[in-house]
């Protein structure tokens, strides 16, 4: 990358903490302080990643192992940040990504049971050094966050299928992702009403950047 001056944002959590609606709402707060933003998400975000997305996302829980999963992640994350996110910062854009790698530290890592040290050899190779400047991890107890996605109708459900235990690993990832980079991550308790969440984020925001 070459000159950059925007920032990366990156939204973090299990299933149904409300993520994609938080990062909506933290694009239109910073549109209001004209900021100018782009939302996007992983898997996903740029054409070749979408298309990987539906592979990923879709049919049987075995159809991937835990390895060729994370290949395939990462594969469509190097798409999305060569053709998405880096153009975006170096127009001096700010990124809101609707999760990022902390989610394959958390589901493949600790979910599939990989282990952290295993992804980040092959995140070393594809993401090297970029990291988002600041990350909000919404935290959620597992039953009530799978209660919330039941009902929704789409079939992208490859993981609200995996067992509590599954989740609730991928839930201590997350969390020891945070304690391990106290600077880069915010915890937000996501039972709190979607308004609460937001303004918890927008505190953050205000209070890391003067805005
Ligand atoms: P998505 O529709 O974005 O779900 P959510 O609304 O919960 O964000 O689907 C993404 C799913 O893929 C989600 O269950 C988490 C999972 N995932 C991984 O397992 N590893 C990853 O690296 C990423 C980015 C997502």
């Amino acid at each position: 990358m070459g000159d950059v001056q925007g920032k990366f944002i990156s939204l973090e959590g299990g299933d149904g903490t409300g993520k994609s609606t938080q990062a909506r709402l933290l694009s239109d707060f910073l549109s209001e302080l004209d900021i100018s933003n782009i939302l996007t998400r992983e898997p996903g975000g740029a054409p070749g990643a979408d298309e990987i997305r539906e592979l990923i996302l879709t049919g049987d829980p075995d159809r991937w192992d835990a390895i060729g999963e994370t290949l395939l992640f990462y594969a469509s994350r190097r798409n999305h940040m060569r053709l998405t996110v880096w153009p975006a910062m170096e127009r001096g854009d700010w990124v809101i990504s609707d999760r990022f790698a902390d989610s394959t530290i958390a589901y493949q890592g600790y979910g599939n049971e990989l282990g952290a040290e295993t992804v980040m050899k092959i995140h070393e190779v594809v993401v090297g050094d970029f990291a988002p400047d600041l990350t909000f991890i919404l935290d959620i107890d597992v039953k009530q966050g799978l209660s919330r996605t039941m009902g929704r109708d789409h079939n992208e459900d490859r993981f609200e299928r995996m067992d509590i235990s599954f989740h609730e690993r991928m839930r201590q990832g997350f969390l020891d992702i945070a304690e391990e980079n106290p600077s880069r991550c915010v915890v937000i308790d996501a039972s709190q009403s979607v308004d609460a969440i937001q303004q918890a984020m927008r505190d953050v925001i205000r209070e890391r950047y003067g805005r």
